[in-house]
């Protein structure tokens, strides 16, 4: 084992970079001491020679290791857990293959390259994984929030952006902060609510889903101008289709392990994949009206939710465009919250002008009018954590459904 460069200076970037192999090394005793701004540490020999305490002083650690070994995958296990997410690291591997890949998604690596790796491939994953304060972040699960319409034009679009912006605020320092995710392959509209490019090509992915990774995620994703991420197809009404679940739960599982906050608007039709959904959730939303057919419907798919999936958090319902009645006739709030019971979570006030010229802007409803109900509403609702149920097993939502269907 040796070590080159100076100790890390405070304001220099380290990487560590570990490996048995010579030529590799080489090649980054080339790329790193050309003065670039880095500082290297080069650990010549295998992970096991090196542990969360020889790695202190490192920004980014680089660990050159064959996966398919099972000692050295199970070495990289015990450092992820000792650095607990603090430490990002890059994998270098002989090969690909899409198990070993899901694999380390799941250890939270923050990035993995294929030999023979080009010296600027490497440079740049270590910079984007430097520049990502939220690749540590991420190692805390996602907290998934997933709004679910118990009728059609509820407002599940609205909210679930709106809470997205107020969870992107929240943590605005980290850049890789909050993805707001729209499953309605066939009518997304969050995409056009806030004024974006669709992004996400189904077509490309779907027949390789293996493909998917960090760096075609980072492509397929928009970016509002407040910073937050979204995931959305462009709208396809004239296709009358599903995806693969494989697919969907993959798309999740990247993008929670990529960001600290995950939101998801959901369609009205139950797909394959929505069980793996709802169970991967920590705070699930139903969204409906204030009409005696809207708070029905609201009942039945909480029950239905229940029913079905056991494991999955307790779904809250948010009664959308709330008035109260002026005289006698139509339900009042008192009405409503004895019919949904505990289930009732949030009455989110109509605010017709408000939300259309948001929407037409594209822009956060704050931005239209500081401190609007609507806002200071959902403020509320991010905040609350209802009493049971509320966070699912840890791990990627194909580990938690797992788990849930082991039992
Ligand atoms: N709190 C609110 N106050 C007033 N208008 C609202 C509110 N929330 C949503 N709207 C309006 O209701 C309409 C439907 O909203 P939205 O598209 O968010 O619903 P949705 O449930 O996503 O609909 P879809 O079933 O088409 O997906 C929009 O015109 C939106 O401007
Ligand atoms: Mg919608």
């Amino acid at each position: 084992m040796r070590k080159s460069g100076a100790q890390n200076s405070a304001d220099r970037p380290c990487v560590a970079v570990v490996t048995a192999d010579a030529v590799f090394a080489q090649s980054v005793r080339a790329t790193f001491d050309a003065g670039a701004g880095v500082e290297l540490q080069l650990i010549r020999g295998s992970i096991a020679q090196s542990n969360a305490a020889s790695l202190a002083a490192a920004t980014v650690v680089v660990l050159d290791l064959d996966p398919a070994d099972a000692t050295e995958l199970a070495l990289l296990d015990r450092l992820m857990a000792e650095t607990a997410g603090r430490l990002p690291v890059i994998v270098i591997t002989p090969s690909f293959d899409a198990d070993m890949a899901r694999r380390l998604l799941q250890m939270r690596v923050a990035d993995f390259l294929v030999k023979p790796v080009p010296a600027i491939d490497l440079v740049r994953a270590c910079a984007r994984v430097v520049r990502a304060p939220a690749v540590a972040e991420a190692a805390v699960d996602a907290d998934i929030y997933t709004f679910l319409p118990a009728v059609g034009g509820a407002g599940v679009t609205t909210l679930a952006i709106q809470t997205a912006l107020i969870l992107n605020g929240a943590v605005a320092q980290a850049r890789q902060s909050t993805c707001l995710v729209d499953l309605n392959f066939q009518h997304g509209a969050c995409a056009d609510y806030l004024d974006l490019e669709p992004r996400l090509d189904l077509k490309e992915i779907e027949p390789r889903p293996e493909r998917l990774d960090r760096q075609l995620l980072e492509v397929m994703l928009s970016r509002h101008a407040s910073g937050l991420a979204v995931v959305c197809a462009p709208s396809r009404p004239a296709e009358m289709r599903t995806f693969d679940p494989d697919m969907v739960t993959r798309l999740l599982d990247l993008v929670s392990a990529n960001f600290r906050y995950v939101v998801i608007d959901m369609p009205r039709t139950w797909f394959s994949w929505t069980d793996s959904v709802l169970l991967g959730s920590n705070r699930l939303f139903v969204v409906s009206e204030m009409t005696v057919p809207g708070v029905r419907h609201a009942k039945q798919l909480v029950a239905a939710i229940r029913d079905r999936l056991a494991d999955a958090p307790r779904a809250q319902v948010i009664i959308n465009r709330f008035e109260q009645p002026m005289f006698g006739s139509g339900l009042r709030k008192a009405d409503v919250a004895q019919a949904l019971g505990d289930d009732f979570a949030f009455a989110i006030p109509n605010n017709y002008r408000l939300v259309r010229e948001a929407i037409d802007r594209g822009v956060p409803l704050e931005e239209v009018k500081r401190g609007n109900n609507i806002t200071q509403q959902l403020r509320k609702l991010v905040i609350a954590r209802p009493e049971k149920n509320s966070a699912p097993p840890a791990g990627g939502i194909v580990r938690r459904v797992a788990h849930s269907l082991a039992r």
